[in-house]
């Protein structure tokens, strides 16, 4: 890995021996880009790259000369209004009214590692040699106002880490009303572009559509990144695939809204933006102070889309999650809330947790309901003190109930909200973000706290620390169950109102910090009714998600297969539920209602107590199997073979690392009569070795043994298990499901 300047040329190649990365100042003394994609030799000059031509309309720079414009020229982080026509990663309002800048380079320093990004999450390294972070300093004089563009090169992987920073260092206050994280100008749009969108209970479905001329964008203005967009998009050329080909992966490592665009200009050039969404969003720099933009992630691979996301999977999981739980095998835990929601007891809860006991799992989690006045959705938020009534011994005293099980103690919060019927509200009525004046909107009767005041998050901080300080908790999941409106902060003058939005994300993470801190040895797992805050900015402080509400075996597949892309297998959330199901109503088979959950971090959310003692003891057998396999699923190399988008059947495997074991998903939706013959083709294994495999529907079975090279390239026999041939017989039905286990034998064996 290197970062080189070239002094003549004033040409920046950062490359490993993946990827390069080459800009330029331009004659104008702006940043231009030249070149993102496979690694390439290192040269002296690479302004050949930088091609002006003479075109009619173009509005151009230099007096004497016709062809240099903006309009036509690959930047790095342009402004609007000097002859680029296209959305700006950058726009400025001063005092005057205009919104004109230019920034023009100034200097640069190339530092070994990557520095912290203070207050945000941000990806980082353990060792210098790890990664080299650039940083180029620009400044628009007329305003005074300076920029550090920050670019962070990883030694063995194919990513750059991207940020911006600005300083008022003029002599009047500016108004910053975009900064971008991130702008890639891209030489042609020979690209498809794929989305991550959904809502509320089917979050993450893949969408593809071809880019064109014009803009094509995802987003949020909702306060969280959201059900509806993923803060993630993917560029792949038309023809790649899994498993070949070229594509560019764009991540944003931060919760709140934001914007991800790409727009492809009249001379076919694409440029994609990506950063806070500038709706919304003014941040006034009076002189002297400064504005640091959360970081994107832009990852390239000429490998296809498998290779993408397991780059995205290994930096996320072993360099953006922290603490205790990044590397460890994930509790197998029980939730309450679809087995009772608020209606529970401490006796029903004890019932709950002993038969999970019984069956082996190791963590209890008490969801929503056990605090205030909280026995319906009307009241309680805010005032997180256990309700006596419900729990005469308090957390402590259900916590150590449960400790005495022989069980792990984790407890739900929901810090950011209130009821109007809270203590926390009759004291504080100003402390929800509203419009004085103005009526506020609700969202499952709650309002939104007015987290970008210290002293909400201060008070909140101080409610959430008695609890876990007194009590053995083990585990916290955050929620957060409605998006923003009335985004208005009464602490704050007219002229910071559009800081509110992101002043409020800095207070989570302020809040996420001091407690992540305090209990380093709690596993945080984040959730904003199921998926609504599935992001990278909240896996520097949660390693894992509640992936979706939505439980159902069939629609995990798509939400489970869509959140792939970018995020681990260890940070998604995925448990066992009834059935019918209660999001969808559908009946699926429990062995493929945990089929489907192992690939995540595993658990239950039903009262096993209800099962037939065959279930349980499939249950048993489940959670055995899990415990055994769990660091092959959770932290094993995921493939995606088959696509739950593109038809019935589903095609997942994780492969240890050193190719010795791995574990293949097979899922079929809907069952056929006489149907054709199925193979699935392997990936990831060693092409040498005969692996000896077992299939698992409720029990394992013998499978055979196969080399890696037949599984690889011939394809896993699937018809035989699912031929239906014996009438009634296994492999018949819907929703059917198989993992099939492989072990690699060792030599002597
Ligand atoms: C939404 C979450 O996603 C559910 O799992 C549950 O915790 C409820 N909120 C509780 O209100």
């Amino acid at each position: 890995m290197e970062i080189v300047f070239k002094e003549a040329a004033k040409t920046f190649h950062l490359y490993n021996d993946q990827i390069s990365y080459i800009m330029q100042v331009l004659p104008n003394g702006q940043m231009g880009q030249l070149y993102f994609g496979k690694r390439i030799h290192d040269r002296e000059d690479f302004s050949y790259l930088l091609e002006t031509v003479s075109r009619p309309m173009a509005s151009c720079v230099f007096e004497d000369n016709k062809s240099f414009s903006l309009d036509h020229i690959l930047q790095e982080y342009p402004s609007y209004g000097t002859g680029d026509y296209k959305s700006p990663a950058v726009e400025v309002l001063q005092k005057t009214g205009s919104r004109i800048t230019s920034f023009i380079y100034k200097g640069h320093k190339i530092t070994s590692g990557k520095p912290r990004l203070e207050g945000l999450p941000a990806t980082y390294t353990e060792g210098e040699k790890e990664a080299a972070t650039l940083t180029i300093y620009l400044g628009d004089e007329p305003t005074g106002l300076s920029l550090a563009l920050s670019y962070t090169i990883f030694s063995n992987r194919s990513a750059i880490a991207r940020s911006a920073r600005f300083v008022n260092e003029g002599g009047e206050e500016l108004h910053l009303t975009t900064a971008m994280s991130l702008c890639l100008d891209l030489p042609d749009h020979d690209y498809d572009w794929m989305q991550f969108s959904g809502a509320w209970a089917r979050e993450r479905h893949l969408k593809v559509r071809r880019l064109e001329e014009g803009i094509q964008s995802v987003g949020s203005r909702r306060g969280h990144s959201s059900h509806e967009h993923n803060p993630f998009v993917i560029l792949k050329r038309p023809h790649t695939d899994e498993f070949q080909g070229e594509a560019i992966g764009f991540s944003f490592i931060y919760s709140g809204n934001f914007l991800a665009q790409a727009e492809v200009g009249s001379h076919g050039t694409a440029r994609i933006l990506m950063g806070i969404h500038p709706d919304c969003f003014d941040w006034k720099l009076e002189p002297g102070e400064s504005f640091q933009t959360p970081e994107a992630v832009m990852v390239y691979t000429d490998r296809g889309l498998n290779d993408l996301s397991q780059t995205f999977h290994q930096l996320y999981q072993k360099r953006l999650a922290r603490g205790y739980w990044r590397d460890r095998e994930r509790p197998i835990l029980i939730n309450n809330w679809e087995a009772t929601y608020m209606d529970f007891d401490e006796k029903r809860i004890l019932d709950i947790a002993g038969k999970a006991r019984d069956c082996g799992v190791e963590l209890f989690v008490l969801d929503d309901g056990w605090f205030g006045q909280r026995c319906t959705e009307h009241a309680g938020l805010g005032d997180w003190v256990a309700n006596r009534d419900r729990l005469p011994e308090g957390i402590a005293g259900l916590a150590r109930r449960i400790g005495d099980l022989g069980m792990q103690f984790g407890l739900w919060f929901e810090p950011e909200m209130v009821n109007k019927d809270s203590d926390l509200y009759r004291a504080h009525p100003d402390w929800i973000l509203h419009v004085p004046g103005r009526p506020s909107t609700h969202g499952r009767f709650q309002y939104v706290l007015d987290f970008s005041r210290k002293e909400v998050v201060d008070c909140i901080y101080g409610m959430m620390e008695k609890i876990l300080g007194e009590a053995d908790v083990s585990y916290v999941k955050w929620d957060m169950n409605r998006s923003i409106t009335e985004c208005f902060s009464p602490a704050l003058p007219a002229d910071r109102q559009g800081e509110v939005f992101h002043r409020y994300i800095l207070g989570v993470y302020d809040l996420y910090e001091r407690l992540t801190s305090k209990f380093p040895y709690i596993l945080f797992e984040s959730c904003a009714s199921g998926g609504g805050r599935f992001d990278p900015g909240m896996l520097y402080y949660a390693p894992q998600a509640w992936t979706s509400d939505d439980s159902d075996a069939v629609e995990r597949l798509m939400i489970q297969h869509g959140t792939s892309y970018c995020y681990p297998v260890s940070s998604m959330g995925s448990h066992v539920s009834t059935a019918p199901n209660h999001q969808t109503g559908r009946l699926t088979p429990l062995h493929t209602r945990a089929n489907a959950a192992y690939f995540g971090t595993f658990g239950y959310e039903l009262d096993l107590n209800t099962l037939t003692e065959e279930e349980q003891e499939q249950i048993k057998d489940q959670i055995q199997f899990m415990k055994k396999y769990r660091r092959l699923f959770q932290f094993g190399a995921f493939y995606r073979m088959e696509s739950p988008f593109d038809g019935n059947v589903t095609g997942w495997m994780v492969v240890n690392e050193d190719k010795t074991e791995a574990a293949v998903g097979w899922f079929r939706v809907l069952s056929g009569s006489n149907q054709p013959y199925t193979r699935m083709r392997l990936k990831g294994l060693d092409e040498a070795a005969l692996y000896d495999i077992t299939v698992r529907r409720e029990k394992n079975k013998p499978y055979g043994n196969f080399y890696g090279d037949e599984l690889m390239h011939i394809g896993l026999v699937t018809s035989d298990a699912t031929s239906g041939e014996i009438p009634g017989g296994e492999g018949l039905g819907d929703f059917e499901s198989m993992i099939f286990l492989l072990k690699a034998r060792t030599q002597e064996a």
